[in-house]
């Protein structure tokens, strides 16, 4: 039987990496996925790869009259949104002394503002409709614990792990279940970028850091998003109904909490 049956789902930064693999999971377990992305050109090739079960829209989580626009188009679309996966994010990093203030706005108004202002045009959505829904933020191990050249991003994730609990106590009582998704290290474009940074500040080879930190997971290598996407599926289903608040270690045994 397919879990997602009958369900619509909006991914944010889903033209690519983790949430384009939440998108094709989703649609396997019966679900109908919107993939909204900045990359316009890039969801919309994706969507239509997918077929008639999914949608791409135009969406900057930055700005709230794109949020607002790319919500109304989905259920236009497909009459409804019961899940949301706020999954898109940008990694920033730098040495304290090198941090800018225009480094940090960006990080901030992608990670946490982004991801709070697309809960609420979505909860609005859903509290309207009166059947609950699910919300599923991606933290980060990042907001574990801090990294000395990852102040801004670990601080956001750390956010996102806080405002999922602020949102899940607050949206219970209309049914609407938010919890979270604490990745490790998942191999990507995403983990490209984070491995070119390493490269210049520890001055080590191209991939050796992508190397060291598959060396050190308990698992034994990197995740891949296809690790992910059990969990993803699982916080959708209504076996999740009675999880509130609560964010999860995906991440091969790094962190334990
Ligand atoms: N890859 C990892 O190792 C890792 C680890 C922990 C957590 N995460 C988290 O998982 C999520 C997905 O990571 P990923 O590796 O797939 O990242 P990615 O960089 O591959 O994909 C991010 C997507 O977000 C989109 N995006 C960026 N800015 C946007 C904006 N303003 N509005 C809408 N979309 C925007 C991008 O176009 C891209 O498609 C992120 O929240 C990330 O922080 C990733």
């Amino acid at each position: 039987m397919r879990r997602l049956e009958g369900k619509t789902a909006l991914i944010t930064g889903a033209a690519r990496g983790i949430g384009l693999a939440f998108a094709e999971t989703y649609i396997r377990e019966g679900a109908r996925v919107v993939l909204a992305d900045i990359d316009t050109p890039l969801a919309h090739a994706e969507a239509a790869r997918l077929g008639d079960a999914a949608i791409a829209v135009e969406m900057d989580v930055t700005r709230q009259d794109s949020i607002d626009g790319a919500v109304a188009e989905a259920v236009a679309h497909f009459g409804q949104i019961d899940i949301l996966i706020n999954n898109a994010a940008i990694f920033s990093a730098a040495p304290i002394s090198e941090i800018t203030r225009d480094a940090y706005a960006r990080c901030f108004d992608i990670n946490v503002a982004g991801t709070l202002f697309t809960l609420q045009a979505v909860a609005k959505h859903m509290i309207a409709r009166g059947q609950g829904g699910k919300i599923i933020n991606m933290a980060s191990q990042a907001g574990r614990r801090g990294e000395a050249l990852v102040a801004v991003y670990c601080a956001t994730k750390a956010a996102v792990i806080s405002l999922t609990q602020s949102a899940g106590l607050d949206l219970i009582r209309h049914g609407i279940n938010v919890n979270a998704i604490a990745p490790g290290v998942v191999d990507g474009a995403h983990w490209d970028g984070v491995d070119a940074f390493f490269a210049k500040y520890e001055n080590k080879a191209p991939g050796q850091k992508k190397r060291e930190v598959g060396d050190a997971v308990p698992f034994g290598r990197m995740g891949v998003a296809q690790d992910l996407t059990g969990m993803a599926v699982f916080l959708a289903t209504s076996e999740a109904d009675y999880i509130v608040a609560q964010t999860y270690n995906v991440d091969g045994g790094q962190w334990m909490s």
